[in-house]
């Protein structure tokens, strides 16, 4: 495949793209070798590790990897890859262990991934193995963002923390929002999407427009639930983020109001109007009401109100497996924690109220792109807030100054883009970033002036 053809796929400008990104088999292999492979991606939380020993297996793309917390307190991970044979060396979700044995032939490897055991290594082997250069392929770079942390697999990739650029501001509202952080609750509910990953990550990084007609069931079925997506509608309740390097949000705007769990359980109510005010104190007004809707370019999302992380692991061009786990404030006492498990479970599982809805269009957009030829001739929309993206004085990146329209769609497209049809790591220019004075890069442009998308 030429890079002429897949520049031909998205017209960011025109705000168009062929749905042969979402089915074809050539661009898939494409995301695999040049994509996934780059990308910074989310491998777990501080808290889903907490003791020396803890592993969890997880992907990175669709290659196993083993995450494990090594001897010093810092995270390691490796493919999930036998030496030997290529045996996957570790079968279970997570545990805690001090070896990982292979159940093929036995090799055992320690928490840092050596190969430190060898059945009949010496009737064998005659002891001339050099085990030192048999140990499991790491991860070879992995950083923490405020306790998320990510493995990255190329070398010329930038730090996490440029590779997050303006997307840091927005992710504080999610890890650093009280003072004691977030604790993620697992284990993770797994499940398989028919569709692309992609419909996904787009859908995270700034869809509020599918939820009155989606979501209608579900809105009608919970009044506290209806004013607010009634109020969606309206062109001041929020905003839409795009970053230069492919992140996306959709935030609620105007005064604060407490996390809008899904529950109307007076204690959780309590609980987070007081929680409110700790964000307040701890983050600014500005940022507290980043209530919902986020995504860290590629494939890691979460909704801060629902609240849940979530990834995003591709299987094929038109199959994923999403893995979500609900996460609620350390500090919080053990009946909220319990009820905001809950909470989160009864929206967002496979059989969750919102869930379902969400399955059936990707799948239903999935079936129709599989089975046909004609449509992948045609062209999606994604016009809408073309255009209309523009510096701010507060928040970072290109703003767009309602909740609902395309332009965090296409700046994910434009990046992604960027990453397939790069030989090598695609940094963006100087020019088209700078770094503000929280830190942050943001769209090289003065406040108020347009941005074109
Ligand atoms: S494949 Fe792992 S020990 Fe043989
Ligand atoms: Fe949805």
């Amino acid at each position: 495949m030429e890079k002429s053809d897949i520049d031909e796929l998205v017209d960011v400008d025109a705000g168009e793209i062929s749905p042969r990104i979402f089915i074809d088999d050539d661009i898939f292999e494409r995301e695999l070798e040049r994509l996934f492979p780059r990308c910074w991606l989310f491998l777990a939380h501080d808290t889903m590790l907490p003791h020396v020993g803890d592993y969890m297996t997880t992907y990175m793309g669709t290659d196993p990897v083993v995450v494990a917390r090594q001897k010093n307190g810092s995270i390691k991970a490796f493919l999930n890859f036998c030496r030997h044979r290529g045996m996957p060396v570790c079968r279970a979700d997570s545990g805690n262990t001090h070896t990982f044995m292979c159940s093929y032939h036995g090799w055992s490897f320690n928490l840092a991934g050596d190969l430190v055991g060898v059945p009949r290594y010496k009737e064998g082997y005659r002891g001339e193995l050099d085990k030192s250069k048999w140990g499991l392929i790491p991860v070879p770079r992995i950083e923490s963002y405020k306790g998320l942390f990510f493995g990255c697999f190329d070398p010329d990739a930038p730090s996490l923390r440029e590779y997050l650029g303006d997307m840091a501001w927005y992710l504080d509202g999610l890890v650093d929002r009280t003072p004691g952080g977030i604790e993620v609750l697992g284990p993770p509910i797994k499940w398989v999407f028919q569709g692309n990953w992609k419909f996904a990550a787009e859908q995270f990084a700034g869809d509020t427009y599918h939820l009155a007609t989606t979501h209608n069931s579900m809105f009608a079925g919970f009044p506290w639930l209806s004013e607010q997506m009634e109020a969606t509608k309206r062109s001041d309740f929020g905003r839409q983020f795009s970053s230069r390097l492919g992140h996306g949000a959709l935030f609620t705007a105007g005064e604060p109001s407490p996390r809008s769990i899904f529950s109307n359980d007076p204690r959780l109510t309590e609980y987070f109007q007081d929680e409110l005010q700790r964000a307040i104190a701890h983050l600014g007004r500005e940022r507290v009401n980043l209530n919902q809707v986020h995504t860290v370019f590629p494939n890691f999302s979460y909704i801060i109100a629902a609240p849940f992380l979530r990834m995003w692991h591709p299987r094929g061009p038109n199959t994923f497996e999403a893995w979500s786990w609900p996460f609620v404030e350390r500090s919080a006492p053990p009946e909220v924690k319990q009820s905001v498990k809950r909470s989160a479970q009864l929206m967002f599982n496979p059989t969750g109220l919102a869930e379902q809805d969400d399955a059936e269009n990707w799948a239903e957009i999935g079936r129709v792109l599989a089975a046909g030829r004609l449509n992948r001739r045609a062209r999606l929309n994604y016009q809408m807030g073309l255009g209309r993206g523009r510096a701010d004085p507060v928040h970072p990146g290109t703003i767009h100054d309602t909740m609902t329209g395309d332009v965090p769609q296409l700046g994910f497209y434009r990046r992604w883009k960027e990453f397939l049809t790069s030989e090598s790591w695609p940094h963006v220019p100087e020019s088209e970033l700078r770094i503000t004075g929280s830190g942050v890069a943001c769209s090289g442009r003065s406040a108020g002036e347009e941005v074109p998308q």
